[in-house]
């Protein structure tokens, strides 16, 4: 990683961490916080990406661009991000950051709602989709995640262990359609799952 990006990412570390102090959840503008995936996430993710050879990602939930930066860094130049943010601010910082880092070129940001990308993405579109969002939505989603998934895709759906509950029916409904999933102890916990036998 190069020391530009080094310095981004710990400066966006450190505004998150303020940002997300000063405005807790439930107090008005809470959907001003960042909720950025922690250090060791990204670090987790850029493995992923470059172990299974990722060219196109699908990341759902940019707030301000920070996991869309690891995202990003570890794929090959050819490869692509593409990023779905509903909030017209959020949007608008990812822009910024996203253009501070270089790496511009290599994703495409939306500013929509998750669900309409979804419903008219390509089959088989996508080798990865990072799921960080509004998780009462994920069940909802799920086929259409499904169908995006390239054969041998990977999901991976952050803050699967302090919200477990709440996911319990979606990570069923995943592991029900035939998928071996696993729940890795990073971060706030990543829920991965990748179709088997094919
Ligand atoms: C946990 S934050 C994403 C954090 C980001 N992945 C990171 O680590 O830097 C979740 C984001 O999902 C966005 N969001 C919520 N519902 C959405 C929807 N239906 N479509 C697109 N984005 C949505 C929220 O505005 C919020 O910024």
């Amino acid at each position: 990683m190069n020391t530009d990006l080094t310095l981004l990412l710990e400066e966006l570390e450190r505004f998150g961490s303020d940002n997300d102090d000063a405005v807790k959840h439930g107090d008005p503008g809470s959907a001003q916080r960042m909720l950025n995936i922690t250090r060791d996430t990204g670090e987790f993710l850029a493995v992923l990406v470059r172990a299974t050879l990722a060219r196109d990602i699908l990341e759902i939930g940019t707030s301000n661009g920070y996991s869309t930066l690891w995202l990003a860094n570890a794929l090959d130049a050819d490869g692509r991000v593409t990023t779905v943010e509903l909030q017209d601010t959020k949007y608008a910082m990812a822009q910024e950051n996203f253009a501070r880092a270089g790496l511009g070129e290599r994703i495409d940001a939306l500013n929509a709602d998750a669900g309409e990308v979804l419903r008219v993405a390509g089959d088989a579109a996508y080798d990865l989709v990072f799921l960080d969002s509004d998780r009462s939505q994920y069940e909802g989603w799920w086929p259409e995640i499904r169908r995006v998934l390239r054969p041998r895709g990977l999901l991976v759906v952050d803050n699967a262990i302090p919200h477990a509950e709440e996911m319990e029916s979606f990570m069923q409904a995943v592991q029900d359609d035939g998928f071996l999933c696993s729940l890795v102890a990073v971060g706030k916990g990543e829920f991965l799952a990748t179709r088997s036998g094919v």
